[in-house]
């Protein structure tokens, strides 16, 4: 009999299944990616998505007050893969605010009542991220968990580091060198990981720290970037309380800046969940946006004409992008350092997910991002770069006439305006803080808890060195074979 919760290959062709209890980055017998699949018919669905009201009256400390204080374990009906509520790792995360933003709509051409705004950087992290870090924490905790490691353009590493302080597991966090801003930055070496920073971009860390976690196993490392399907599972969440907030009627559209594409994926994943579930009848359209130095979404679905086709998308296609930035010895660049990713390891699932709703993709430039950015902190509460990214391409689909402006828009704004007050700065005096202190005198730092990153080349030998590791531990180092990340996996 089917378990009532599995992990599935998403490749069609295979569809191979693994237990709840497996730790798994990837199918073993294709190296797609994997979903959380359940099994509905066994499991106690709510009737109506109305029957999540009742928690806000039920919020308390006990265990199952204070899941349902949580804006993702409220909604535990649609995210059934663990045991028993005891599994469950929260901090309180995803109690995040929809802002009716009229006078930002006013700005845009649009009808007051159209635009909202998702503030996802209201999270105790300050970014979307912990939405899915409660899940995947909950999973590491189910499967006995010590080690958790994430590459990261800095969020992700944020929330991690938080959470894995707060239930006592050693995080390792991978950055890229000079990529990440001093906000994210500073709390990984706050909440205490260990922080490698990599001489290399995001692309770089991803395929090492996946390396590290599936090549040298005996390191034991849990690996917690979007690859891994749990994470998705709790960022579904963010489109449960974008509907909560709009009681239960889904808007025309949402906007969602794209980066490793595990946001958009999730949503698509939410949706037709909810739709196969009667619990929806109307899908909103998805919109993903990039910031033209880290196009690579946008090249492949708007220019190359890349579609899902049920699972049996031309990987031709992505294979051809990938080895033309090898030659040309390309890197991603934005001011929008959280997306500055050309890689994106969800590509599959953001195709998907684009064909579940609808949706398009654009991208904008960087003055496009930076004046927007200035317009939701003028106009709403701010964001940081990446997250206005949504909102640029809000304004060019309206002026394409793809959206209208009387219709209900909801931008995600995925991370909060101090994780990057750098580029904030830089906008309003042209001073660029980040230069003024490589030029200043640096002390020797002195504090008790001082936790400084360690710096290595991009290098799996000089990691694993790093780490405590002996690089003799290395096992399958052939390229490709099981952690590299080349489209064949795809
Ligand atoms: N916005 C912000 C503020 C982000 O930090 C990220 C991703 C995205 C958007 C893109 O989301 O990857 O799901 O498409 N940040 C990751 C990180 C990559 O490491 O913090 P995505």
């Amino acid at each position: 009999m089917k378990e009532r919760a599995f992990q599935q290959c998403i490749n069609p062709g295979c569809g191979a299944t693994y237990a709840i209890e497996q730790v798994k980055v990837a199918c073993t017998k294709c190296g797609s990616l994997l979903d959380i699949l359940y099994d509905w018919d066994r499991l106690p669905v709510p009737k109506s998505l109305g029957y999540f009201e009742h928690r806000w009256s039920t919020k308390g400390s006990g265990v199952q007050g204070q899941l349902d204080f949580s804006g993702v374990w409220r909604f535990r009906e649609l995210m059934p893969f663990f045991r028993t509520d005891d599994d469950i790792v929260t901090i309180g995360e995803g109690r995040t605010n929809l802002q009716r933003a009229d006078l930002l709509a006013r700005q845009m051409g649009m009808k007051p009542g159209k635009l909202m705004l998702q503030y996802e950087g209201l999270n105790p992290s300050g970014s979307f991220k912990d939405n899915g870090m409660t899940a995947a924490f909950t999973h590491a905790k189910m499967v006995g968990a010590k080690k958790v490691a994430c590459a990261s353009t800095g969020n992700t590493s944020a929330s991690l580091a938080m959470f894995a302080s707060l239930v006592e597991m050693d995080g390792l966090v991978f950055i890229g060198s000079g990529k990440i801003s001093f906000g994210k930055l500073s709390q990984a070496l706050d909440y205490g990981a260990l922080t490698i920073q990599v001489q290399g971009d995001f692309d770089a860390c991803l395929r090492r720290v996946r390396q590290v976690a599936v090549d040298v196993p005996q390191l034991g490392i849990y690996l917690m970037n979007s690859v891994n399907p749990f994470r998705l599972e709790g960022q579904k969440s963010i489109m449960y309380r974008v509907l909560e907030a709009m009681d239960w009627q889904p808007p025309d559209w949402v906007i969602v800046p794209g980066g490793n594409l595990g946001n958009c994926s999730a949503f698509g994943k939410a949706y037709s969940e909810l739709k196969a579930l009667g619990l929806v009848k109307k899908v909103p359209r998805l919109a993903v946006i990039n910031a033209t130095g880290a196009n690579t979404l946008n090249e492949l679905f708007s220019r190359r004409n890349l579609r899902w086709q049920g699972g049996k998308f031309d990987r031709t296609v992505p294979q051809k992008l990938f080895a033309a930035m090898d030659e040309s010895n390309y890197h991603p660049h934005t001011i929008a350092s959280a997306i500055e990713i050309s890689r994106p390891v969800n590509l599959p699932k953001a195709l998907r997910a684009l064909e579940e709703m609808n949706g398009v993709v654009r991208e904008v430039s960087d003055e496009e991002i930076l004046e927007h950015r200035a317009m939701v902190a003028r106009w709403g509460f701010g964001c940081e770069p990446a997250s206005a990214a949504g909102v640029a391409g809000l304004r060019k689909l309206l002026d394409e006439q793809v959206i209208s402006p009387s219709e209900t828009v909801v931008c995600i704004l995925t991370g909060h305006e101090l994780k990057d007050p750098n580029a904030t700065v830089k906008y309003h005096t042209g001073i660029d803080m980040k230069a003024v202190q490589d030029i200043a005198p640096r002390e020797e730092p002195k504090g008790k808890y001082v936790n400084r990153p360690i710096q290595v080349e991009d290098d799996l030998g000089s990691i694993v060195r790093a780490l405590g590791g002996d690089p003799a531990l290395i096992t399958a180092m052939k390229q490709g074979t099981r952690s590299g990340i080349p489209v064949a996996e795809f």
